[in-house]
């Protein structure tokens, strides 16, 4: 085979991995052999740059930068929907189809919480892929879409088409984004919607990569309506050229059926693993959406279902203030605990003294609640007419809750900061960070235990963890904690010496040096030592290193109690070079399991990754070897195995008691 050939075979058996993982759910090799496969392919693009493709996979990876988003004028309209609020708009809806034509029946599908996107392909190939915008003219936003890795770069069929879908993020990749953020001290996103528009309006198509969006195709943008006879066989069609179709699409005959079937989406929708608003009904016969008609934003043969987002009253308690890692103060609202949508809720976060006093939020108040895009449990309002006479205004602390040091405020930021640097709740704050599992992964060294050695005069500080070996005898008198355990214990701290520097390095807490900057810092300077020499100029020549990176991580190093503490670190034997390797080992270490069926509380991949960090191996296939099968819902073949082979099979739950034990 000559090279073209080489690079034309590769491209399509990525492609048809790229198919099996993320369209059908259902990978067909381990991402090691994924891995390789597309980097061999770059070596070959690169190689000969005379092949280079649009439509390659290896466009997946971003990279493209553009100076500004083109404006895109839509061949036909992207009309949006009528509303529906309840079963008697439906019935409306079916009353007024019903006065034009007669014998019909409807598609019930989920409406996605995300953009409408549309995606023109010419000959197979992925040409462009635009925002609704106004609905005549949107935005081009080839260079993003072409990175979801749902979205084929190359149909199955030559054909030249447009399709119409929604682009959203699913709940464990927001969840995950936030997390990320928060490390690296960046702004929260507020909604899954939010993150996947913001993603979305990204000039640089690496951004978009790293961000695991996703799509739904839910219809094809033709003039002409008579080219596939139903709705249903349009989803097939999609289905077939390689989209990926919401699989709860359903036909109904009647509109009794149709309210069921909202109704019972409504009272399902927290479980799904990603975000909906609603759900969408349509005319499942597409010969009849002309005579139908449409009004100029919409089309008559539609009709979106809004879900009421779920509000709950409770009252607040108490408000009281956390002190995070670097100080910053946050009032939380405990509540008198509450179920909103699947879950208890008791405590509300506050932001800030600006967001209470905006609202004016006071203690003992009444108060709806709801999730802010149905995760994060959020106070919307206070309910005035509850609140008694007297009620005192809220008022802010001026001093630190746990040290009582004052509190300060920087310029124009909303946060207030606690400036004591041997604050007890820093201290614990800090040790704890540099245990998790993201930093250091000292297993078994978890908020509740650090608090009650910290109280007890073993851990003070970082470099603590390593001399607590030194009161063992002590330790393993204490109630509550074996001989076993607390040698469990000093096994995985003195393992963790050897983790690479990045964890080190993370660990540490350096102001905007999060997980991915530390590995970044790690990889390019090697050691600590070599870090702690860089200057401004050689910081700032690694393309992700900014100056507000830089200088304060030469801030970091030039305070002396920092210095103390690294050269503590060194002298008890932690490792400060960079082996690109976390060597302390997972509980699951040595485990296989097999994912099956659709998880709720995270994508299969999120638990993949997370099974791979515990140090399980996750397979496609069911055998003997197979030590867990967790079954989600409408797990299929792989269960039946399962059960003929004798394989342990657990529950989605019985996998999070797994990851959390
Ligand atoms: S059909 C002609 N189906 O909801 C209208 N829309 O207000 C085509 N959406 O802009 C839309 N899920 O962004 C349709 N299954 C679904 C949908 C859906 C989400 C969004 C879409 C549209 C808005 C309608």
């Amino acid at each position: 085979m000559g090279v073209k050939q080489d690079i034309e075979h590769l491209r399509k058996i990525i492609e048809q991995h790229n198919h099996a993982y993320y369209v059908e759910d259902n990978p067909t090799i381990s991402d090691v052999e994924y891995d390789q496969l597309l980097k061999r392919l770059i070596e070959l693009e690169e190689a000969h740059p005379e092949y280079k493709s649009a439509s390659s996979p290896t466009m997946r990876i971003g990279g493209e930068v553009l100076d500004q988003f083109e404006k895109v004028a839509h061949d036909m309209p992207m009309l949006s929907l009528a509303n529906a609020f309840n079963a008697d708009d439906l019935s409306a809806f079916d009353k007024r189809v019903k006065q034009v034509v007669s014998n019909v029946s409807y598609v019930v599908e989920e409406k996605i919480d995300g953009l409408a996107a549309s995606l023109k392909y010419e000959d197979g190939k992925l040409v462009r892929a635009a925002t609704r915008g106004n609905g005549t003219t949107g935005e081009d936003i080839t260079h993003n879409v072409k990175t979801i890795k749902s979205v084929p770069l190359t149909l199955n069929e030559n054909e030249t088409l447009e399709v119409r879908g929604e682009i959203f993020m699913p709940k464990a990749a927001f969840l995950k984004l936030n997390e990320t953020r928060e490390k690296q001290d960046e702004s929260l996103f507020k909604n899954p919607r939010n993150a996947a528009a913001g993603t979305i309006r990204q000039l640089n198509s690496k951004i978009a990569a790293e961000r695991d969006l996703d799509m739904f195709v839910y219809a094809l943008a033709e003039q002409d309506h008579d080219q596939a006879a139903s709705h249903e066989m349009v989803l097939k069609q999609l289905k077939k050229l390689g989209f990926k179709v919401n699989p709860s699409a359903q036909r109904y005959d009647d509109i009794t059926d149709v309210i069921k079937a909202v109704e019972t989406i409504e009272a399902e929708r927290g479980d799904q693993a990603y975000e909906i608003d609603g759900v969408v009904v349509k005319v499942n016969e597409r010969h009849h959406y002309n005579a139908i008609g449409y009004t100029a934003k919409s089309p008559k043969w539609a009709i979106a279902y809004k879900f009421k987002a779920e509000e709950v009253m409770t009252q607040i308690d108490t408000i009281t203030f956390q002190v995070g890692r670097t100080g910053q103060i946050t009032p939380v609202a405990h509540l008198k605990p509450v179920d909103v949508q699947g879950s208890t809720v008791s405590r509300a976060t506050l932001h800030n003294e600006d967001y209470i006093k905006e609202k004016d939020i006071r203690v003992h108040d009444f108060v709806s609640i709801k999730k802010a895009g149905d995760i994060i449990p959020e106070v919307v309002g206070v309910i005035r007419e509850k609140r008694a006479q007297d009620a005192p205004v809220f008022k802010m602390i001026e001093a630190c809750p746990k040290c009582h040091t004052t509190l300060e405020r920087f310029g124009s930021e909303k946060d207030y900061y606690c400036p004591n640097d041997d604050c007890p709740a820093k201290r614990v704050e800090t040790i704890i960070h540099f245990a998790s599992r993201a930093a250091m992964n000292i297993e078994g060294l978890g908020t509740r235990i650090i608090e009650h050695f910290y109280n007890e005069g073993f851990l003070m500080n970082i470099a603590d963890i390593y001399r607590l070996h030194e009161h063992r005898d002590i330790l393993i008198k204490r109630a509550g904690f074996g001989v076993k355990s607390i040698d469990k214990l000093l096994k995985n701290i003195e393992t963790s010496k050897d983790n690479s520097l990045e964890h080190l390095l993370f660990g540490l807490g350096i102001r905007f040096v999060g997980q991915k900057v530390a590995k970044i810092l790690a990889a390019n300077f090697k050691t600590m030592s070599a870090l702690k020499k860089a200057n401004e100029s050689e910081l700032t020549a690694i393309e992700e290193i900014g100056p507000k990176i830089a200088s304060s991580v030469i801030a970091y190093f030039k305070q002396d109690k920092n210095q103390t503490l690294i050269d503590d670190l060194t002298n008890l034997g932690l490792n400060t070079n960079y082996t690109g390797k976390t060597l302390n080992k997972g509980v699951l270490s040595g485990k296989t399991f097999v994912l099956t069926g659709t998880l709720t509380t995270m994508t299969r991949r999120e638990a993949k990754a997370k099974l791979e960090a515990q140090g399980a191996t996750v397979t496609g296939s069911v055998s003997k070897q197979t030590d867990y099968v967790c079954a989600g819902q409408q797990a299929g073949s792989k269960l039946e195995k399962a059960t003929s082979l004798g394989v342990k099979v657990i529950s989605e739950s019985e996998l999070n008691d797994l990851l959390n034990a």
